[in-house]
Formats: structure tokens, sequence, C-alpha cells
């Protein structure tokens, strides 16, 4: 848009009389000047067109409550050499996907965070990454700092920033953690990162506005050691794919769902709710106990003829109470008794007369009725949710669909980590 009207400019001004170009040119370089300024500064925050200053760097990198290791993903996505000081997860199906997946030697491994010493690590870790369940903590009477969130897993992810002083630390959490107990709780949380002298800063920021097509708000909070580091979060860019471009062509069809399933699904009041969204742009927040309930991301499929399944069902836009029982269809598509027969046609192009007592009963050949396109509900697969949170399908499964959910849906949207990590410049921390 800029470039247009700096374009335009320069084919005004060739027009122009030659008394008049001067003063033009200098309007014009002046606007030349501004406008390359301001592309500068554009540019110095569009993360994404960033290239990494030292792509050889070798990150030395530590997380705690490492799940299925959105930041150790986000630096193999990057092509960063990585090397894995140590990861923590006190769940035995997280440690098998971890192993699976990434290069750690048992030794480095931590069933629970309590277990880390960071004195050890000190000074050997360029980047700590960790995103402590959400827990509370009361501060009624308190001063607010480190020692006062003992005893919470917060408290365990600072005290090894504290240990072991890496240069970056990335904290995640929860959009929630920044109004809980009235802000008491994260105030808690940027004091406690005051004591520990890093410099940081934190911001809201929502997957769907870097790069990812779903609606995921979570706080981060970036702190580093060097204070002399000057840091801005990255900013939004546009949405290049909606979530229909990570679906899977091949669904296994024990992703349908029954009868139940899709009356819960397709009800208004669900849909309005925002607890079930069906073929959305954008996916709905993944949950970590999504496989449990119809709550999410749905994807209709329309049935083609030849097409076998046995789930196939009516879909409707529209309220359950407006369809006809299997009962009451039997009835009124009957056809009629006897000598009296009537058209029992559904989908008419015009409509028959609308009828005052049309609410009252069902008849053949005087209401009117349409059918629906038929087709089919599934959920998301494991696979589906892993590249809605930016895991491709290099990833391996190891675990059983239900751990594999709960996983994707506790970790990290990598896009976001990448934005982070090529905003920081993540290379120049390495070795
Ligand atoms: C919200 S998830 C974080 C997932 C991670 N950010 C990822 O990229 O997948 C929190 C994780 O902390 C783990 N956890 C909870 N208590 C823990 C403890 N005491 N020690 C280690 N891990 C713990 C849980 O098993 C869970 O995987």
């Amino acid at each position: 848009m800029l470039h247009n009207n700096i374009i335009n400019r320069d084919l005004e001004f060739k027009q122009l009389p030659n008394e008049q170009t001067n003063a033009v040119l200098e309007i014009n370089s002046n606007y030349l000047h501004l406008n390359i300024e301001q592309k500068l500064d554009f540019s110095k925050t569009m993360w994404n067109k960033k290239k990494l200053s030292n792509p050889n760097a070798k990150i030395r990198l530590a997380t705690m409550f490492s799940g299925i290791g959105a930041v150790e993903f986000a630096l193999k996505r990057l092509k960063l050499p990585t090397k894995i000081i140590f990861a923590s997860d006190n769940d035995k199906f997280v440690k098998q996907s971890y192993f699976a997946n990434y290069n750690i030697a048992e030794e480095n491994w931590y069933s629970d965070v309590i277990n880390i010493d960071g004195n050890k690590y000190k000074n050997k870790i360029d980047l700590l990454v960790g995103g402590s369940p959400c827990q509370s903590f009361s501060m009624i009477g308190k001063r607010k700092g480190f020692a006062d969130t003992r005893g919470t897993l917060f408290y365990e992810f600072a005290r090894v920033v504290k240990e072991s002083q890496p240069k970056v630390f990335i904290y995640e959490n929860v959009k929630g953690l920044t109004n809980h107990d009235k802000g008491n709780t994260f105030e808690t949380i940027l004091a406690t990162f005051d004591e520990l002298g890093y410099k940081y800063s934190h911001k809201i920021l929502n997957a769907k506005n870097y790069g990812m097509a779903q609606h995921r708000e979570r706080i981060f909070v970036v702190g580093f050691l060097d204070h002399s580091i000057n840091f801005d979060f990255p900013e939004p860019i546009e949405l290049q794919h909606t979530m229909q471009d990570f679906l899977e062509d091949y669904i296994d069809s024990k992703y349908y769902l029954k009868e139940k399933g899709v009356k819960f699904v397709t009800s208004s009041k669900n849909r309005k709710k925002r607890y079930t969204q069906i073929n959305g742009d954008i996916a709905l927040c993944q949950k970590a106990n999504q496989q449990f309930n119809w709550h999410g991301d749905f994807i209709y499929e329309q049935k083609s003829k030849q097409e076998f399944n046995e789930f196939v069902f009516d879909i409707k836009e529209v309220e359950e109470k407006y369809y006809l029982s299997e009962k009451i269809k039997t009835y009124v598509l009957a056809g009629g008794t006897k000598n009296f027969k009537t058209s029992t046609e559904t989908d008419l192009k015009v409509a028959r007369p609308l009828l005052q007592s049309m609410h009252k009963m069902h008849r053949a050949g005087v209401d009117n009725y349409v059918t629906h396109n038929k087709g089919r509900i599934r959920k998301l697969t494991p696979t589906e949710c892993l590249r809605l949170m930016g895991f491709g399908d290099g990833f391996k499964q190891v675990v059983s669909d239900t751990q594999m959910y709960r996983q994707a849906g506790n970790s990290i949207v990598v896009d976001v980590l990448i934005a982070i990590l090529k905003q920081m410049d993540i290379s120049k921390f390495g070795e």
C-alpha cells in the first residue's frame, strides 16, 4: 500500500510543470524518507521475515513441566541444534512421548521438578522454559515475593531460575492467571521475577495471531539475564491457513460420532455457547480433557453417494425440537391411507402454503418438510490436534489416543514459541 502511494506520487510529479517540480520533489523526498524509515521499523518488528543471526548456534535448553516439548519442537522447526540439559514431567505417558521424540539421557529427566537442583546447572543453560499448572496461592498479608510462593509449582520454576541463571527464560500459563485472585497471583509472580534480577516483560498472545488456526490465549513472561537486551513481543501476523488446511484425508471410523454425540454437537445451545463448533475456520482452544466430552471442534463431512458408513445422520442447522422424530416421520411421510393418497414429497421447490395450524400436528401433504444433506460428524483426530498445536507429522505418537489428546491440549502452540524465539533471535544466546 505504502509502496503504491510512492509510485503514484512519482508518476504525479513527472506531469507537473518545471517550476512546481522542485517543491514537489522536496515534499516527495521527505515523504520517501519517512516511508523508508517506517518500512525499516516495520521490518524490524516482522519476526516472520527475520533470519536468525547464528543458524548453527547450539542452544542449551532446559524445560520444566515439559509435556510433549513445545519449545523442543520449536527449535527443531527452526533447525537449531539443541542440547537438552534437562527436562521434567511427572506423568509417565508424557515421558513416553518425550523420549520418543527428543534426544535425552535418562539421567537428565526429572519426574518431579522438586528434585531439580538448579545449582548443578549454573550458567549452563541458554534457555529455560516452563509452564507450571495453575495453582492458587493466598497472598493475604504477605509481601508478595519469592519466599511467599514456597510450596507452589511456580516457586519451583522461580527457584530453578535463581539457582541456574539461564540467559533467557520463558514462563507460560493460561490467560486466567493474570486475573486470578483479583490479580494478586500474577502480581506475586512478577514480583518474584523482579527479585531474581531478570529484565522481563509479559504479554497475552493468541495463537491465531502467530500463524496457527487456533484461538488460544496464553500469558507469556520472557526474561533476560542481560539487562541490555531490548525485547518487544512479536507483532501479530495475518493468518494464512484455516483449520480446514490441517485436516487429514482419511479418517478412521472410530472418530465419527454416533447419534447422541451428533445431537449434542449440533444443538444450537452448545454452538451458541461456543462449547462446540462445526467446520470452523479457527479451532477453539484445545483442552486437556478434550477427548472425554463432545466439546470443541467437529468436522461435518457430506456423505458421498457411494460411501458406506453406518453412522450417517441428517445434519441440521436448527434446533433439535424442530425435527421429526422417527415415529412421526413414518406417519407423516406414509403417503396416506386407503382412498386418501397424497404426495409426501419433501424439499419442495415451492413451499406449500403455511397454515396457522401447522404447529399442531403433522399432516402429510399439508406441511412443509425439508430434509438435509446427509453427512457425518467427527471429532478431530490426535494428528489434527497436534498439527493445530504446531507439531508437524514428524511428531511420533507412541501413546493411546486418550493420552495424545490430553498431551496436545496441555501443550504450548509451537508457532507462538517460534515467533518469540525469532523475535529475540534466540541463536545469539547459543554457542
Ligand atoms: C500445562 S502442562 C505443560 C505442557 C508443556 N508446556 C508442553 O509443551 O507440552 C503441565 C505439565 O506439568 C506436569 N507436572 C505437574 N506437576 C509436576 C511436577 N511436580 N513435576 C513435573 N511435572 C509436573 C504435568 O504432567 C503436565 O504435563
